[in-house]
């Protein structure tokens, strides 16, 4: 089978990174394209360096060597500004002032394109209800965000990622604390927008029936490098699950949906 490895134009360019905290490495030679039009999934084992690899695309963290390119641009170059205008992140737990309200929270998206404080323009607004409309958060905009369940919360936190109207968009475990509902919808939300808007989704998940399910491509972390990256059908072998996981499994179709799906065997029973 070839696997493409299509989508839109290039967004971010991964060269060689190699990361750690203090003297322990984390990455290790790392490369890596994200193009847009496509829905990429980062997995690996929990410490795999997965958020890791987030914050070094998001210029959060500094490779120790190795380039990060962002629409062709060294990212050490850029303004914190540009980079916010062309990514939006949600990060794995976000600290958010409870005193506001979701309305005002997803506003707070505009903040890279306003210059003197918070002095909405009429574009702003636009995309600040077209974010409340994508979200479908309606119903609690004007409460507190002390208010809300964890679940709402992280539908906020996606309604402030797309206010900035972002070409990619990074999601660190998006669906960690959302039921089977929310889970469908977040993720459902995120590939219309790579569809049918055209942005690059990048986001790190566990699950991998999920994963497969949605994402274009996964890459595979393990062991500070990449074991494996292209379409879940190349990536998610039991091979590869047990270099990586330590575990056997079945990796099999589901008839309903088309995807993937991976078991995990008993290895008492095996
Ligand atoms: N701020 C930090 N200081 C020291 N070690 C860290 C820090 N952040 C992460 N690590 C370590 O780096 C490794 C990779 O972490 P992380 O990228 O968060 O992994 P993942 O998201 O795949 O679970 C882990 O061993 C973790 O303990
Ligand atoms: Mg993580």
């Amino acid at each position: 089978m070839v696997v493409t490895f299509g989508g839109g134009k290039n967004m971010i360019k991964l060269f060689n990174i190699s990361a750690s905290y203090q003297d322990f490495s984390v990455l290790d030679n790392v490369s890596l394209e994200i193009s847009a039009q496509r829905f990429y999934g980062i997995i690996g084992p929990n410490g795999a360096g997965k958020t890791t690899l987030l914050k070094i695309m998001t210029r959060v963290k500094r490779p120790e060597s190795g380039e990060v390119r962002l629409l062709d641009k060294d990212i050490r170059g850029l303004t914190n500004k540009t980079i916010a205008k062309i990514m939006a992140v949600v990060p794995q737990s976000s600290f958010i002032p409870p005193l506001f309200t979701v309305e005002e929270v997803v506003a707070m998206g505009r903040y890279p394109f306003q210059n003197f404080g918070f002095s909405d323009t009429k574009e702003d607004k636009t995309f600040v209800e077209a974010a409340i409309e994508k979200t479908g958060i309606h119903a609690f905009r004007s409460r507190m965000i002390s208010e809300l369940s964890g679940g709402q919360r992280q539908e906020v936190i996606i309604a402030r990622a797309l206010a900035q109207t972002p070409q990619i968009l990074m999601l660190d475990e998006p669906t960690a604390n959302l039921d089977i509902k929310h889970q469908m919808k977040i993720l459902g939300l995120t590939a219309s927008l790579v569809k049918k808007d055209g942005l690059a989704g990048v986001m790190v998940i566990h699950d991998l029936n999920l994963a497969a399910r949605f994402c274009d491509q996964l890459i595979l972390l393990h062991d500070k490098k990449i074991l494996a990256n292209g379409s879940p059908e190349t990536v998610l072998t039991p091979a590869h699950l047990k270099i990586a996981y330590g575990v056997d499994t079945a990796v099999m179709e589901n008839p309903l949906t088309r995807s993937l799906e991976v078991t995990v065997l008993d290895s008492e029973a095996a």
